[in-house]
Formats: structure tokens, sequence, C-alpha cells
């Protein structure tokens, strides 16, 4: 779809092919210099180790267009960080964090056309991912691998943004304790699909797993971490060696100390619990902060502030967080980097 037939104001979360991608390949030890290209389809060997056992990682981040016309990336570094930890979980030549960031800023300057513009709630989600390709057939790790980053405009990841959404307790789980949860990896979203799907046949927009080990605590919600405000202002998201360390909840962790003047901590957080907290949300960079109106646990529904309302710290934190991504509040240093 050609950038000027595309409709800002209506965007979901959808695959759209863009101008440009940056492609590049592992060979021999090293990484070549790297390339944009038009082609967005990958030829590679049918041994693949990304293809047979999964082998491969990938990362989500944005760019936003600011009033002033620049465009914001929201601590990409952090993404090549956790990048560089889930290539290390699997055996992958890490990208170094300034060939990363470079490489997110020119796949944005080239599809500058689609950035969606300023006020329109939109922004440009880049893909960035590795895998291992090459002829392969035993259980190894690959001898090269492609690194990519494309982009595509994409508005809210849940249907309707910021208002509130429901979500159910899942019996099957995602990672185990020592897996590989922690990483960006496909496999674990593999075992998620089920999961997703079964929770929206039941008219919920996602799934929560639990902790893999004893079901009582929460880990994540969706493709998104979990987060709640008790009845004494304190704000609380999982600590878990299983779930995905979020950019999103440790930006939230930071605004709600220091710019909202909240308690915040990791802790643990039981499913039976739930009364502890007036208001609750999932949060991550294509969830940006989704309310969470009510938990459905067995026969139980748990209703935090409202079906239907968002909850006024919710709301702080969202208008915080979302004007520093777009240019409107000051961030803390290192935050955004122009690109
Ligand atoms: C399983 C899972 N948890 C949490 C998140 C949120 O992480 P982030 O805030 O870094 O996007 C994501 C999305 O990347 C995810 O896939």
């Amino acid at each position: 779809m050609s950038a000027k037939d595309i409709d800002f104001n209506n965007l979901g979360f959808s695959y759209i092919k863009t101008d440009l991608r940056y492609i590049s390949y592992w060979k021999d030890g090293k990484w070549d210099d790297g390339q944009l290209t038009e082609d967005n389809v990958l030829h590679i060997s049918e041994g693949s180790p990304s293809l047979h056992y999964g082998q491969q990682s990938f990362e989500g981040l944005k760019a936003y267009r600011c009033k002033d016309g620049s465009i914001n990336l929201f601590r990409p570094d952090k993404n090549a960080e956790r990048m560089q930890a889930s290539c290390d979980r699997l055996l992958m030549p890490e990208v170094p964090t300034d060939v990363f960031v470079e490489a997110c800023k020119q796949v944005v300057k080239a599809n500058e056309a689609y950035l969606p513009p300023y006020g329109t709630g939109g922004s440009l989600y880049l893909r960035p991912f590795i895998i291992g390709t090459g002829d392969n057939i035993g259980v190894n790790a690959a001898r090269e691998y492609i690194f990519s980053i494309f982009c595509m405009p994409v508005g809210p990841y849940f249907k309707g943004g910021m208002t509130p959404h429901n979500f159910v307790v899942s019996s099957y789980d995602r990672a185990a304790p020592n897996g590989t949860g922690a990483a960006k990896v496909g496999g674990n979203y593999a075992a998620s699909l089920l999961a997703g799907k079964e929770a929206r046949e039941r008219k919920f927009s996602d799934a929560i797993y639990l902790d893999p080990a004893t079901h009582t605590l929460i880990e994540e919600v969706g493709a998104a971490n979990f987060f709640g405000i008790t009845e004494d202002d304190e704000f609380v998201t999982p600590l878990s060696p299983s779930i995905l360390p979020s950019i999103t909840k440790y930006s939230l962790l930071y605004l709600a100390e220091h710019r909202l003047g909240l308690k915040a901590t990791e802790g643990l957080v039981p499913i039976d619990g739930l009364e502890q907290f007036k208001e609750a949300g999932a949060c991550g960079t294509a969830a940006v902060i989704t309310p969470i109106g009510g938990i459905q646990n067995g026969d139980d529904f748990h209703v935090f502030y409202s079906e239907t309302e968002v909850g006024p710290i919710t709301t702080k934190l969202y208008d915080e967080l979302v004007g520093i991504q777009y240019g409107d509040v000051m961030a803390p240093d290192g935050w955004i980097f122009k690109v």
C-alpha cells in the first residue's frame, strides 16, 4: 500500500509493506555492512535452524512524529541490549548497540512517508529480528544469520486503545522457570498462540499467564507486562525470571516514582490477591498502557477500577509516558533518540 492511501486516523496493528527495510548477513564470524532493500521476501536454506529449532529473536519499538515535525525513537538502546541478551541465550551473534540504533534510524528515515502525523495517535512500529540460517539438520546453532529491521504504521494493539479490557487467566504455561521466558524469542509466542485464541473465543482481549511452577502468581498479560496500583498508591509489577523484561515496565517504574511520587516496586503478585489493587493495567510497546477492566480466574471475575472508565493514576501514567514519547513532556536523560 502506498503511504498516501493510508488512513492514519484509523490504524490497527496489522502488517503493511513499507518501502525499505534494513538487512545484514553474518557469515564467517562477522556481520557485513548492512543495507536497505526493497525486497520484503527472504530466501533462506530449508535447513535453517530458525525454521526447525526456533533459533531466532525479535524486538519491537516505535518511532513517533512530534509536534515540531521531528522524529523520536523511544529507548532503542534498551531494545538493542535486550536483543543481545536474547542472542546470548540462543547462541546467536550479538548486534552491537550502535549498529542496531543506526539501522533503526535508517529504516525510519527511509520510510518517513509512513510515519503517522502528530495528533493521530499512531506511530511507526519497528520490528528488528535475527534468524539462524544456512544448511543444517542436527540440533545445532546456525553458522549463518540474518539481522533485519522492517517497519509499518500502527495504531492500538488492543482495539480501542486506552479503554478498559478484560483478560482471562490461562491454564497453559508460556515459559518455564529456567527456560526462555525472559528472552524475546519466537518459541514463547508459539506457545502462547492457543491460549490467546481460546481467550479471544471467550470474548476476552487476551490470556493472563501465571508462574509455571506454582500457578499462583501473575506473570504476563498476553504480550505485555502487568502492573497494579495498590490502595496505598503503590505501583507494583511482577518480579520473575520467566517474564520479558519490558522496557515500558521499567520506564513506568521510573515515572511512577520520580514523576508521580508513588512507591514503585517489582514484587510477587498473587492471583488470589487482586483486591489489593484499585487499578491495573497491561504495559508494553504495542499495548502502550492498556487498562485492565477485570480478570476472569476460574469462576471468579474481579473488576479493578471499572470495566468502562480508566482510573486516575493509570491516566496520569499514560499521559506522562505518551507525552514523553511524542516529545510533549520532558524525557528523562537518554530516553529519546532523535532520528
Ligand atoms: C511477552 C511480552 N511481555 C512484555 C512485553 C512488553 O515489553 P516492551 O515494553 O519492551 O515492549 C512484550 C512486548 O515486547 C512481550 O512480548
